[in-house]
């Protein structure tokens, strides 16, 4: 789902809407790798609806093959193509002549475009071969009075046409793009991995992250998540150690190891930090015991 990117929306719509009542027109996105460019042109063939839409894209492997652009953007369009992009596309012998294939290409979409308006999408227009770029470019001059819009995608190149330049989200957008993130790639692996139980569900989350697989259980995880939500340094046990190892209050009480002596379980970390006993109490009701909890699946 696009987030923010009103403006450019907009602008996009006005350039479909001109298409289709009969003013063609181009737009060139231009900006930074990774900046919304293809994402924008994602949104604007979603929202060309009724349109015929014809596509290519610049490839650094392609750029020294001359029309290799144009061959991806006319070959769907019509098989028989007519002869001057026939040579162009080294399917009839000939030197092939820039003009023409303009010519023939205007035709071609032209002809396309009196069934329905026709969106033409180049994304990685900075990749194009250099004799696509030019035809293009000549076509994009020509299509005013013709149901035709085209929108490329440039991270530079293309300085004729009429571009718009996309810059960094705004923070409240920039935000919302990360919790919708966050909610369809953190929160399904979440969901996965707490297999329903929500304690996993609700600690996982805070546990500072995911481990990498089969090294760490779920249940280990949340139990390491306690004391350092407590704000103190991890000890493992306490949370889930074993109920004949708590103290006669039935409070937890730290586990307490072979050589340790009896004195340190008063100063377990449960006594000292904000975690109160009752939530500790609740991990251990839902979570099995220690020696269960380590002959769990790590996933
Ligand atoms: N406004 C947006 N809302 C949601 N996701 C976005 C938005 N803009 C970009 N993205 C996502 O960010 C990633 C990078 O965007 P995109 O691929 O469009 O960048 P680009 O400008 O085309 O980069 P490049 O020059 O490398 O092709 C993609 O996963 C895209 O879906
Ligand atoms: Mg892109």
């Amino acid at each position: 789902m696009l987030v923010g990117r009103q403006d450019e929306v907009q602008r996009l719509a006005d350039l479909v809407g001109a298409a289709r009542r009969g003013n063609g027109g181009v737009l060139v996105l231009r900006g930074e790798p990774g900046i919304g460019k293809s994402a924008l042109l994602d949104h604007v063939r979603q929202a060309a609806s009724g349109f015929t839409v014809i596509e290519a894209s610049g490839s650094e492997f392609e750029s020294e093959l001359p029309f290799a652009a144009l061959h991806q953007l006319c070959v769907p369009v019509r098989a028989d193509l007519p002869d001057a992009l026939r040579v162009a596309f080294g399917l009839a012998t000939g030197t092939p002549q820039l003009f023409q294939v303009g010519l023939a290409t205007l035709g071609l979409l032209g002809q396309a475009a009196k069934d329905r308006p026709v969106l033409c999408l180049v994304d990685d227009a900075h990749w194009l071969d250099d004799a696509s770029a030019k035809a293009l470019t000549f076509l994009a001059r020509r299509i005013a009075s013709e149901p035709i819009a085209m929108v490329f995608a440039a991270r530079y190149g293309l300085e004729e046409l009429p571009s718009l330049v996309l810059d960094g989200l705004p923070d409240a957008d920039a935000r919302t793009l990360l919790r919708a993130t966050l909610d369809e790639q953190v929160r399904d692996r979440i969901v996965a991995e707490a297999r329903g139980t929500p304690l996993a569900l609700l600690e996982l989350p805070k546990a500072g992250g995911f481990a990498p697989p089969d090294t760490s259980t779920i249940t280990s995880r949340i139990e390491r998540s306690f004391p350092s939500q407590a704000g103190q340094p991890v000890r493992r046990g306490p949370a889930l150690a074993h109920p004949r190892e708590r103290g006669p209050d039935r409070r937890p009480e730290p586990a307490v190891g072979r050589g340790q002596s009896a004195g340190r379980r008063g100063s377990g970390w449960w006594r000292r930090g904000s975690l109160r006993p009752g939530r500790v109490r609740h991990a251990r009701a839902v979570l099995p015991s220690a020696g269960q909890i380590r002959r769990l699946p790590s996933r």
